[in-house]
């Protein structure tokens, strides 16, 4: 089960959505949940850049860490309405999403952007979460392994240890569709993930590798019991205090 000795991150990527509002009721919920009995795990939330002060005020000296949903390879400069890493840090941001299939598609990122994108966050002190994932047509012709580790290698810079890089594997056909793969398949796609890292950087067997894609309360303990899964990127069910804890205590029964 899971990987002994990594404690699971449950990350909600709340993508474009929500309120200031909506921010402010979903963090007092899960500051009361938690304040009613710590969970074995890392909670983390990612809200969209015009709330991350207001979320990171309301988050307060919480247990529940900061992240963004992404960041410029520069540290400053003529980038209109691009965000730099350093700006994620001093706003008490932890973590930085980067890669996330969404903008791969949207907006055309390749994995040497992802890459650079990480080699700054990393410089300014975030932990980077690197996304990777196949289609549904490369995994119908038999390729996820190969294409997972092509992004892996691509977007995963040298600096990358087990205190400044998560990794999400997050099968593009499974996002937002109510569809996830089988527990042999994601077993097999992390195992891979977990023997690449370990041949690739240092503190590779203990980086996270968290699961994305459809993890819903329903299914959370049996996706997270899955050897070398250590966590979740939680889209759509992370917008609910109740479906994102519910996703915590499913990852903490698998970790207990
Ligand atoms: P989902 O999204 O949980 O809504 O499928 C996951 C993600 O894109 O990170």
């Amino acid at each position: 089960m899971t990987t002994p000795g990594i404690r699971p991150l449950v990350a909600g990527n709340w993508k474009m959505n929500g309120s200031l509002g909506m921010a402010g009721t979903l963090i007092g919920d899960l500051k009361a949940r938690l304040g009613q009995g710590a969970l074995p795990v890392d909670l983390l939330v990612c809200p969209p850049f015009p709330y991350l002060g207001a979320v990171a005020a309301a988050l307060g000296g919480s247990a529940i860490s900061l992240g963004a949903q992404d960041c410029h390879a520069a540290n400053s400069g003529a980038h209109t309405g691009d965000v730099a890493a350093p700006m994620l840090a001093d706003l008490g941001c932890g973590y930085v999403i980067l890669g996330h299939s969404e903008r791969r598609t949207d907006h055309g990122e390749s994995s040497a952007t992802v890459a650079a994108k990480a080699k700054a966050a990393l410089a300014a002190g975030l932990t980077a979460i690197v996304c990777v994932g196949e289609t549904e047509a490369q995994r119908n012709a038999g390729e996820e392994l190969k294409v997972v580790e092509k992004q892996i290698v691509e977007s995963v810079p040298a600096e990358a240890n087990a205190g400044n890089t998560v990794i999400a594997y997050e099968p593009v056909w499974a996002i937002g569709t109510g569809k996830t793969p089988t527990s042999a398949d994601v077993e097999a796609m992390h195992r891979h993930i977990r023997a690449l890292l370990k041949q690739r950087v240092t503190g590779g067997a203990e980086i996270r590798i968290l699961y994305g894609g459809s993890v819903k309360p329903g299914n959370a303990a049996e996706l997270m019991a899955v050897a070398e899964v250590n966590g979740a990127l939680v889209g759509g069910a992370s917008l609910k205090a109740e479906d994102f804890w519910g996703i915590a205590e499913g990852a903490a029964r698998s970790a207990g």
